[in-house]
């Protein structure tokens, strides 16, 4: 299998090779990537990117993926109820 073929972020459909050539053109922590790439907002939220992306920053860095920053955390900034957001079965908000 072709290695740079490999999907990282499924939910956005970004491959290893898309990454490490952002990486390579100065996108070198996450939440530049993310703004560049998406990585991290789909569905999951980065669960499952984000540790493999912190990985090939910390390579690319020469860093522990310790010391490699997680994203901001930015939570809703006012209260959300879930009918606010709710569609029907007929396609219509609520
Ligand atoms: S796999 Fe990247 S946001 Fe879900």
């Amino acid at each position: 299998m072709n290695d740079e073929k490999i999907i990282i972020c499924r939910c956005e459909d970004i491959t290893i090779e898309e990454i490490r050539a952002a990486i390579a053109d100065g996108y070198t922590d996450f939440e530049e990537l993310k703004r560049f790439l998406r990585v991290g907002m789909g569905p999951c939220g980065g669960r499952t990117c984000l540790p493999l992306i912190r990985r090939e920053l910390a390579i690319f860095r020469g860093l522990p993926v310790d010391e490699v920053a997680l994203p901001a955390k930015r939570p809703p900034t006012q209260v959300t109820t879930f009918s606010s957001v709710a569609i029907s079965s007929e396609g219509e908000a609520k």
